[in-house]
């Protein structure tokens, strides 16, 4: 792991147009100003634009190390997503007129990655590339695969946000993340205090040599799918560029997400039958133990009254619940409008109370991670 000290200074763009609207830290933005000059990279892509700031500090940098760069920046929509009154991209015409790079820029809006590189990658393969994007799996690690065999073999990436899990909004957002702990490369990081949140690596001879572990990461959940015709253009890539191993990696991760992804619709589909018979009926939850539980602190929470627990004949009642009635599965009766709620995973629970003939529902084991998260978080 190389650590990157020195800086280079990009910044005096912004003074001249005014503001300064790149989501990156000017600390980052000198990171990658040094990488340019390190490395002099002669195609540059770009992906995730936002206002453009940062596309405006690449481009002023060029300038000042006199290098003839061409730069690609490609973002998915046409709108600033802070503003949608103002075009994705918005600084880079403000920054125009002070930019003799800007006669080498190319924006690209309103597609993938996947979709615009058969058009821009013609004969020269990329030097640099920059992603930063959605932040949810697949998102920059999918980028990535796509873009791998257009660049060179000592190209460097730039991933922002690769702490972002802990700094955002969402423990889910670990696709930079995961992209630069599966890659093998020479990983470059800036020279600051703490645990930085923007990385780069550098390929080498093994990165191609291991470039399974990245498309196997691609079974890590997924945070969004994709419409045929998006996840058609990455298969056209794909498959073109890929050994059929691979290629058949990148097709069990889509399986496989897909299947997940389906499940969590579920997730939410059962809660809302669940929350709905507790409207209806009077409820008993079948187990007292850690299920049991969650789902009883969940649906208290969400106004919903829960009459007691049932427990198995063999079990203590001491041991459960102050407050809450709890009953030997002998003790209940036939009774209408009634249910059960199973929350346990045991044959014997459901064949016993068949057997009774008393209304039952069996909560899916899938639900409880969900509601121990909610519980955890919420109760
Ligand atoms: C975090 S912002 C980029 C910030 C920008 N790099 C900067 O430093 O100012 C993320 C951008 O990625 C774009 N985006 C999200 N998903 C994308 C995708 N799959 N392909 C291309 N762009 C995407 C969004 O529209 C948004 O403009």
């Amino acid at each position: 792991m190389r650590i990157e000290k020195q800086k280079y200074d990009a910044m005096d763009i912004f003074e001249k147009i005014g503001e300064c609207k790149s989501e990156l830290p000017e600390k980052y933005l000198g990171f990658i100003c040094q990488l340019i000059k390190e490395n002099r990279p002669a195609k540059i892509l770009e992906i995730g634009v936002s206002a453009g700031g940062t596309t405006c500090a690449i481009l002023n940098c060029l300038d000042k190390l006199g290098l003839q760069s061409d730069v690609y920046s490609v973002d998915l929509s046409h709108t600033y997503h802070y503003d949608t009154s103002k075009e994705c991209g918005y600084q880079i015409n403000d920054a125009a007129p002070y930019l003799e790079s800007i006669g080498r820029h190319h924006l690209l809006l309103g597609r993938t990655i996947a979709e615009v590189l058969p058009e821009i990658v013609q004969d020269e393969k990329f030097d640099m590339l920059i992603l930063d994007t959605i932040h949810y799996l697949p998102g920059e690690l999918l980028d990535f695969l796509v873009c791998f065999p257009y660049l060179n073999d000592d190209a460097i990436v730039v991933l922002d946000d690769i702490m972002f899990a802990h700094l955002g909004e969402n423990t889910n957002a670990i696709a930079t993340r995961v992209l630069f702990d599966c890659v093998v490369a020479d990983k470059i990081l800036p020279g600051c205090d703490g645990l930085p949140n923007l990385g780069a690596f550098q390929l080498n001879e093994d990165t191609k040599k291991y470039i399974i572990n990245c498309f196997s990461a691609l079974l890590f959940p997924w945070d969004y799918d994709m419409d045929e015709q998006q996840l058609g253009a990455y298969r056209n890539i794909i498959t073109k560029e890929y050994d059929e191993e691979l290629v058949c990696c990148f097709e069990k991760g889509i399986e496989i997400n897909r299947s997940s992804l389906g499940k969590r619709c579920r997730i939410k589909e059962e809660i809302k039958s669940i929350m709905a018979l507790c409207s209806e009926y009077d409820v008993l939850i079948y187990g007292a133990g850690q299920r049991g539980k969650a789902l009883y602190s969940f649906l208290q929470d969400k106004g919903k009254h829960i009459g007691g627990f049932i427990i198995s004949d063999d079990r203590n009642k001491e041991a459960v619940y102050d407050n809450v009635p709890v009953y030997h599965l002998s003790e209940i009766n036939e009774q209408k409008n009634r249910v059960i709620l199973v929350a346990v995973a045991d044959g014997e629970v459901i064949r016993n109370l068949e057997r009774r003939g008393l209304d039952f529902v069996n909560t899916p084991n899938y639900i409880y991670p969900f509601i121990k998260q909610y519980c955890g978080i919420f109760c």
